[in-house]
């Protein structure tokens, strides 16, 4: 039974035969514009546990994209999904009311940073909530300009796309993007291309002294949009000075911070909002991911001075806030706050002095780096040289797989851990020993 299993059990060569039926019907059937790392194919989930259809067991480090916080399955989420099913599936929350809608907007409400009184839009994803929140920025301040990040991930729609600036792949062919975007230095500092600084991130002084003084007048500007913890870019976790300085150039010029907490809330860092651990908070937080253990459901959380500024027809949806979500969503929020969001904090700490501990034998780790159970292991060629070695990454990846363990890569050159936050601590040691295994492999060519 896979519910009584915890670490991986790998039976047949992979990918196994049944698994190789369902390669075939995808490759014939579905779009080739995914990329997937290496063959796995889902059949049932448990915990931290997947099976596929030849019933080898995988441990998962990946969760869906740091989607199931909850775990595979958790029986209290399955349990809120089916009672919400047998009631009412859907009615429409931008048309209609119900119950479980107001009940997640008052619990995101209390849960968000910031004392102010906030107000919630529901959408059905990552990227829809960060296409509201660019909507309500210009709407809010009626400015036009958008800054993300290099490095950032926002999302494929065209105005989540035009903030994107993580891979040129996932722009190239699509423009024009939307106008009156642009991107600035994120505070990358193991690759810092400011020389380095002791707290006064330079990265930052080059929106003020280039694109503030050269490019756009800020008054121009709606809004900043950054990840907490840069997700697809490479798991880039910004030095304590960096957000509360956005923060404060933010403010100076009117500009309003926005969040993209899709792959960073929900528990992953150690705290419900990975922008808690910078003590800033943002005018708009955008959600998707992690919030409902896997039902699609996302919102963009603003004060109710900027939410209300406007008003009906100006933006809404079909299916955003369904209740199935709604329901799911709230259950999740209280198993975070039951144990999980601890949980991440504490495994994840475990986990990244136990990563720390590979340094010594592995010179390929450059750094390793994260938060909560959102950890990155950057690979470099030696920790001298620093250079990026993207194929044998993806090498990594894919011999991980093979030895049960399902991780992605993110950034460059970089292996993320974003497990289910009930991850235990022996998983966690699994998981180091067999990327150890993998990487002494891969060193000895
Ligand atoms: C930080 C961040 N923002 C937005 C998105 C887009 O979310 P979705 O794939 O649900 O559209 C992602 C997806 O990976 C993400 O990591």
């Amino acid at each position: 039974m896979l519910k009584d299993l915890t670490s991986p059990k790998i039976m047949t060569g992979l990918p196994g035969p049944k698994t190789r039926e369902i390669l075939e019907l995808d490759r014939r059937y579905i779009s080739p514009s995914y990329g997937r790392p290496y063959p796995l194919v889902a059949e049932k989930g448990n915990g931290c546990m997947i099976e596929d259809p030849d019933g080898n067991v995988f441990l998962d480090f990946a969760a869906g994209i740091a989607v199931v916080s909850t775990g595979h399955c958790h029986p209290e989420i399955v349990g809120a999904i089916k009672d919400q099913a047998e009631k009412l599936i859907h009615i429409s929350g931008t048309d209609f009311y119900y119950k479980s809608q107001v009940a997640l907007a008052k619990e995101l409400d209390r849960i968000a940073p910031g004392d102010s009184e906030k107000q919630c839009f529901f959408t059905n994803s990552g990227t829809e909530s960060i296409e509201g929140a660019m909507k309500l920025a210009r709407y809010y301040t009626g400015r036009q300009y958008l800054v993300s990040f290099f490095g950032s991930f926002h999302g494929r729609t065209m105005g989540s796309l035009s903030l994107t600036a993580s891979k040129y792949v996932q722009r190239k062919g699509f423009s024009p993007l939307i106008p009156s975007t642009f991107q600035t230095p994120y505070g990358y500092c193991y690759r810092c291309d400011f020389g380095g600084c002791s707290g006064e991130c330079h990265c930052l002084d080059f929106l003020e002294k280039h694109y503030f003084k050269q490019v756009v007048d800020p008054c121009e500007v709606a809004a900043v949009f950054a990840e907490p913890i840069q997700g697809e870019g490479g798991y880039i976790v910004p030095r304590a000075e960096f957000f509360p300085k956005l923060s404060s150039i933010c403010k100076k010029y009117g500009i309003l911070l926005v969040a993209d907490e899709v792959q960073s809330g929900m528990g992953r860092t150690g705290r419900m909002f990975a922008i808690e651990h910078w003590g800033v908070v943002p005018d708009i937080i955008c959600v998707a991911k992690g919030i409902a253990s896997g039902m699609p459901i996302g919102a963009f959380i603003a004060s109710s001075e900027i939410m209300s500024s406007w008003g009906p027809g100006s933006h809404a949806n079909t299916f955003g806030g369904n209740p199935i979500s709604c329901m799911a969503a709230l259950k999740t929020i209280e198993l975070l706050e039951n144990g999980l969001v601890k949980n991440s904090e504490v495994q994840g700490e475990y986990m990244s002095a136990k990563l720390c501990e590979l340094m010594d034998k592995h010179d390929i780790i450059g750094e390793v780096r994260g938060k909560g159970l959102m950890l990155g292991v950057e690979l470099v060629k030696d920790r001298t040289s620093r250079k990026p070695i993207p194929a044998v990454r993806d090498k990594v990846v894919e011999n991980c797989f093979k030895n049960g363990l399902l991780i992605l890569g993110c950034g460059e050159t970089t292996i993320r851990f974003s497990p289910p936050l009930v991850v235990t601590r022996e998983q966690c040691d699994t998981a180091v020993s067999i990327l150890d295994r993998v990487l002494s492999e891969i060193e000895s060519g």
